[in-house]
């Protein structure tokens, strides 16, 4: 019982038991293909996207994003009258979480890329791409920027799945895939 003090005051001298050195090896084995696992899934796995993170304030990354929905407004929708923006294919393209909504509604061409850059203005959000199931961590000060390439029509929702308050439940945002004009 470890309350009392050792017997033999040198324990650690004693040599390991073979069901120790056994159990340490299988512990330790493991250890290393899980970690492998993690790199190797990331690439054969398909779920998790290869994104990058850099730093930018909130006010320049709103600032970049009100820029792109000022050029490229296709259309309003909804009672808020959110922007819909169809920036050019091949392009930078923005979109930032906030209290509660994800801004602008962007649409996007089929088999195009663009790098879409995410990032909040005020609290941590979670963006979460449905049905597609891509989901990032979104943090005010960064910006996740991912490369992506739409390769189905239709309209995609963005659900917040971090929950940041009374109104998480209502941030739901929303990018269009049509075909290319
Ligand atoms: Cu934003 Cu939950």
């Amino acid at each position: 019982m470890a309350i009392h003090p050792p017997a033999d005051r040198l324990w650690w001298k004693e040599p390991l038991a073979t069901s120790e050195v056994i159990w340490i090896a299988v512990a330790f084995l493991w250890g290393l293909v899980m970690f492998f696992t993690m790199i190797y899934w990331h690439f054969a796995g398909e779920q998790n996207l290869s994104s990058e993170a850099y730093k930018i304030s909130p006010e320049k990354f709103a600032e970049r994003t009100e820029a792109m929905a000022a050029k490229y407004k296709v259309r309003e929708e909804g009672d808020t009258g959110v922007p819909v923006v169809r920036p050019p294919a091949g392009t930078d393209i923005y979109m930032f979480g906030r209290l509660w909504e994800w801004w602008p509604v962007l649409e996007l061409e089929k088999d195009k890329t663009y790098r879409l850059h995410l990032s909040s203005l005020d609290w941590q959000h979670g963006f979460s791409l449905q049905p597609t199931n891509i989901n990032l961590q979104i943090h005010p000060g960064y910006e996740m920027v991912v490369t992506l390439k739409p390769n189905k029509t239709g309209e995609f929702s963005v659900v917040c799945n971090e929950f940041c308050g009374v109104g998480h439940h209502t941030m739901v945002g929303r990018i269009y895939v049509v075909d290319a004009k």
